[in-house]
């Protein structure tokens, strides 16, 4: 396996009290499943290549799903309400957005940060489809989570480029308070 690159600081910043089971979309190499597995949490890891995951795709607490998010039709979608944390770095897929909320359970979390408009002057991604808008994931949780903490802007590390991010968590009872 090559390097990986370590967890988002976002990630590891709203996951000191995270509870399991995890749900990893689009997760690669699996940076954050191998920290979740590694406090022994039960993690869902998905992605449409999950090569990068070979090494542990035996781990006992780890649900490996290659599939394509993209699909038309009948493309994978989590069940609702049986994730006690979503995580999602560095991939967007509008159309997978209202599931992902969906699929919080009550009293969990929902850790995402990707790209955002004004990141083609950075680098990839730079086509529109990939690129948040300015209040795009606060608009994706409104009336669904609490938004405990959100950013918009440019950031240096690891390298330059346009981001959003947010921490919401949902009720326990499943309502906004
Ligand atoms: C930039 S990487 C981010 C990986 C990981 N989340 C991280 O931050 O380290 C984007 C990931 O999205 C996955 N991906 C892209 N299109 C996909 C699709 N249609 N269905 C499932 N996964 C997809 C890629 O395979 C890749 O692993």
């Amino acid at each position: 396996m090559s390097a990986l690159i370590p967890p988002s600081t976002w990630v590891t910043r709203f996951s000191e009290d995270a509870a399991g089971p995890v749900l990893d979309i689009a997760c690669g190499a699996g940076r954050h499943s191998r920290m979740f597995l590694a406090k022994a949490m039960d993690v869902t890891a998905v992605d449409r290549d999950v090569s990068r995951m070979a090494d542990i795709a035996d781990h006992p607490l780890l649900t490996l799903i290659a599939t394509d998010l993209e699909t038309d039709g009948d493309a994978w979608r989590p069940a609702p309400l049986a994730f006690k944390t979503v995580i999602v770095t560095n991939y967007l897929w509008r159309p997978l957005l209202p599931s992902l909320v969906e699929a919080v359970a009550p009293g969990g979390r929902l850790i995402y940060e990707t790209f955002a408009q004004g990141n083609a002057r950075f680098s990839k991604p730079s086509n529109p489809a990939f690129l948040l808008s300015p209040g795009e994931l606060q608009n994706a949780v409104e009336g669904k989570m609490k938004v405990a903490a959100f950013e918009h802007g440019m950031i240096s590390t690891p390298q330059p480029a346009m981001i959003q991010r947010i921490f919401a968590v949902k009720n326990p009872s499943n309502t906004v308070s």
